[in-house]
């Protein structure tokens, strides 16, 4: 068949555009697509993903990533186009397109269609990208070993159904901007593998509590007392259940002020501050209280602070300084024991159990995830060798320490402590122990054992069950209390000291 455009010798015989080849016609395409993405994510980020962090690293990296690469194509394609043209002056064309060739026509619409699926693929992959970037599952897994600490203690709380963004990344310019520069910069680190193994805690850019907690619990709900029951086991042979119940005066009816109790620090007319020493905030050796209405103020400190403290480090107490691990909480090993003792996934016919399974469990010479089973199951063998249920009770030790421990991270509960009570970390005792005094001499007021919380039971069986309305005194198991020494002195969560 003749060639139908006669035309055709005469357009060739025109000096023709290098950037008419194959490579440059790919680049094209790219860039195009790419192009779409990235005003498709800008849309999204500006109209959906204030709440969104890691979208700006799709929509300012990876899809101006892919334009950049297209447009480069078409550069080296008509570079390399040039290039041919000048060392084969006979046969100039080589990779240009030509539309009056043929099998080069059907190789163009096939190139097209598929030029076609591309840019439709590229905007549905971008809206995917988007809804996946917010998922839970995106921060809990894809950044698994940067995250799976969080995820997996996160699971097991009572925040399991509130998303990690809900809590983590706000609304509004400011902190959508902040979220922004400080998501990307997360996905870099993680992507170089440099970011800090523990994550550095407090978390210094987090939106107020007011803002997060408040969504959900408002303080005109807070009423009442919350009733907690603490199950322990004492490390001696028979593994001794050891309970104790309580009452937490949460929110106590004073008289001339509605909110007294625990939540007494949130109130709406006063208003505590503090200076901690120590990043971590555990060393508290100075507190303000201000009462908004008449503007006075009193100052508690420690003996052995002087002067004043730095006025930007002065920090207003807020729901996180008390609930400050609310979704995802270290337990403890010794806690993780007891809970599956509690659970009865853990036997407690072996004799010395809760001791031994805590002990294997904080064993020195366990370094990473990968040597954690084999090194449990070796302690536990040489302790029980052959006793009947050693089997399950190596599995469900090797469990629990997936659950509690991981040095990958360097994550677990001695680097982040929960400020909630005071047995196991400083807590509630970084104020209220009796050392923090006004000018006047006068110590922080509910500091005795009855002014947070009633012990209504404690014991075992039977023992356990007496409920005593007015409040019991605390029998340590450990033997009488020194008044010198504070609970964490001796309670770290594993071995005590
Ligand atoms: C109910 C609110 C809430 C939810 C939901 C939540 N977090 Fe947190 N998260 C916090 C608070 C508060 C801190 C700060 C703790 C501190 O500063 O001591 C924190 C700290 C962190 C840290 C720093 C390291 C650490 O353990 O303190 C990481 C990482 C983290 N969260 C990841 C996640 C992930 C991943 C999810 C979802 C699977 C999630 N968070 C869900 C409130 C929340
Ligand atoms: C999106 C809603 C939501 C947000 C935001 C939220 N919570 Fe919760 N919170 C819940 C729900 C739901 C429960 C479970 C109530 C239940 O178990 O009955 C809960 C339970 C709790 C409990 C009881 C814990 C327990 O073990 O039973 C505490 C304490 C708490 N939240 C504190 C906080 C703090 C502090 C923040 C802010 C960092 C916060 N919450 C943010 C919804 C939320
Ligand atoms: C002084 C420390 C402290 C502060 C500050 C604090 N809480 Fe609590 N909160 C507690 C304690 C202690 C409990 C009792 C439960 C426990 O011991 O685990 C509790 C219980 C709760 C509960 C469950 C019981 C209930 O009444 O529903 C919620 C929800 C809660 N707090 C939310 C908040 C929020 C939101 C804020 C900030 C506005 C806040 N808390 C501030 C110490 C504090
Ligand atoms: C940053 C220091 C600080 C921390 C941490 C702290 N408190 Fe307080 N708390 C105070 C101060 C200051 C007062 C007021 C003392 C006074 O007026 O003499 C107070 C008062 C109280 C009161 C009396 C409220 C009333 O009805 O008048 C209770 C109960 C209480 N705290 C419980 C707790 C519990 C429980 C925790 C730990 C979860 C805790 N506090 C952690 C500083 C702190
Ligand atoms: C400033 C408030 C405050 C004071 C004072 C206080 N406690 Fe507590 N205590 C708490 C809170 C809050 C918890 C709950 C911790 C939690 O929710 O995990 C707690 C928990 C406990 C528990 C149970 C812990 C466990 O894991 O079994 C015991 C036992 C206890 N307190 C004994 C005492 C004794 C004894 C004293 C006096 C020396 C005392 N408390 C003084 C706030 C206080
Ligand atoms: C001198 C060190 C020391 C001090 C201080 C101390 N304990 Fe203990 N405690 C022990 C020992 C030892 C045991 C027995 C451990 C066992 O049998 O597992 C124990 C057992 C316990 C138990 C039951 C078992 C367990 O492991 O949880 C509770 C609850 C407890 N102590 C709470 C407290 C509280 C609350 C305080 C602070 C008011 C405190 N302890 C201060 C050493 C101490």
């Amino acid at each position: 068949m003749p060639d139908p455009t006669p035309t055709a010798p005469t357009r060739s015989a025109q000096p023709r555009s290098h950037f008419n080849n194959w490579i440059s016609a790919v680049g094209g395409v790219l860039s195009v697509g790419a192009l779409f993405s990235f005003a498709l994510l800008v849309w999204i980020d500006f109209t959906q993903g204030d709440k969104n962090p890691y979208l700006g690293i799709f929509t300012y990296i990876v899809a101006p990533g892919f334009l950049i690469t297209g447009l480069a194509l078409v550069f080296v394609g008509a570079w390399a186009q040039r290039r041919w043209a000048v060392q084969h002056a006979a046969a100039p064309d080589k990779w240009r397109l030509d539309f009056s060739n043929p099998s080069q026509r059907r190789r163009l619409l096939l190139f097209g269609c598929g030029g076609v699926i591309f840019l439709l693929l590229s905007v549905f992959g971008s809206y995917q990208t988007y809804h996946y970037s917010e998922s839970d599952q995106f921060c809990g897994e894809v950044c698994h070993r940067a995250m799976s600490p969080e995820f997996v203690a996160y699971q097991r709380g009572a925040h399991a159904r509130v998303s990690c963004v809900d809590c983590h990344i706000g609304s509004g310019a400011q902190w959508f901007i902040k979220a922004k520069i400080n998501g990307t910069h997360q996905l870099i680190a993680y992507a170089l593998d440099n970011y800090s193994r523990p994550i550095a805690t407090p978390i210094k850019n987090l939106r107020p509590a007011q803002d997060i907690c408040e969504k959900c619990h408002w303080p005109e709900k807070f009423h009442g007392n919350v009733d907690l029951t603490f199950a322990h086991y004492l490390s001696d042979r028979s593994n001794t259940p050891y309970g104790v119940r309580m009452l937490m005066r949460v929110n106590t009816n004073r008289a001339g002020s509605p909110a007294g109790g625990i939540h007494w620090h949130v109130n709406q007319n006063e208003k505590v501050e503090y200076y901690a020493a120590d990043e971590k905030r555990q060393d508290i050796p100075w507190m303000r209280v201000t009462d908004k209405r008449n503007g006075t103020a009193r100052v508690f400190r420690t003996e052995a602070f002087k002067g004043e403290p730095p006025a930007a480090q002065i920090r207003t107490m807020d729901c996180m300084d008390c609930h400050n691990r609310p979704a995802h909480v270290f337990p403890t090993v010794n806690e993780a024991v007891e809970k599956a003792l509690a659970a009865g996934t853990l036997s407690l016919q072996l004799p010395n159990i809760k001791l031994e399974a805590v002990k294997a469990l904080v064993q020195k010479d366990i370094t990473t995830e990968a040597n954690a089973p084999q090194k449990i199951a070796a302690y536990l063998t040489a302790k029980y060798n052959g006793a009947p249920g050693l089997a399950a009770a190596i599995t469900e030790v090797q469990r629990l320490y997936t659950i509690t421990l991981f040095p990958e991270r360097k994550a677990d509960w001695r680097v982040y402590p929960n400020n909630i009570g005071h047995k196991d970390w400083p807590g509630c005792f970084r104020c209220h122990d009796d050392k923090h005094k006004t000018a006047s001499g006068a110590a922080v007021r509910s500091s005795d054992c009855t002014s947070c919380h009633v012990i209504l039971a404690q014991g075992k069986g039977s023992e356990f069950e007496l409920l005593n309305a007015k409040g019991l005194d605390f029998q340590h198991p450990g033997g009488e209390l020194d008044p010198d020494l504070t609970c964490s002195d001796c309670h770290n969560g594993g071995i005590q000291k």
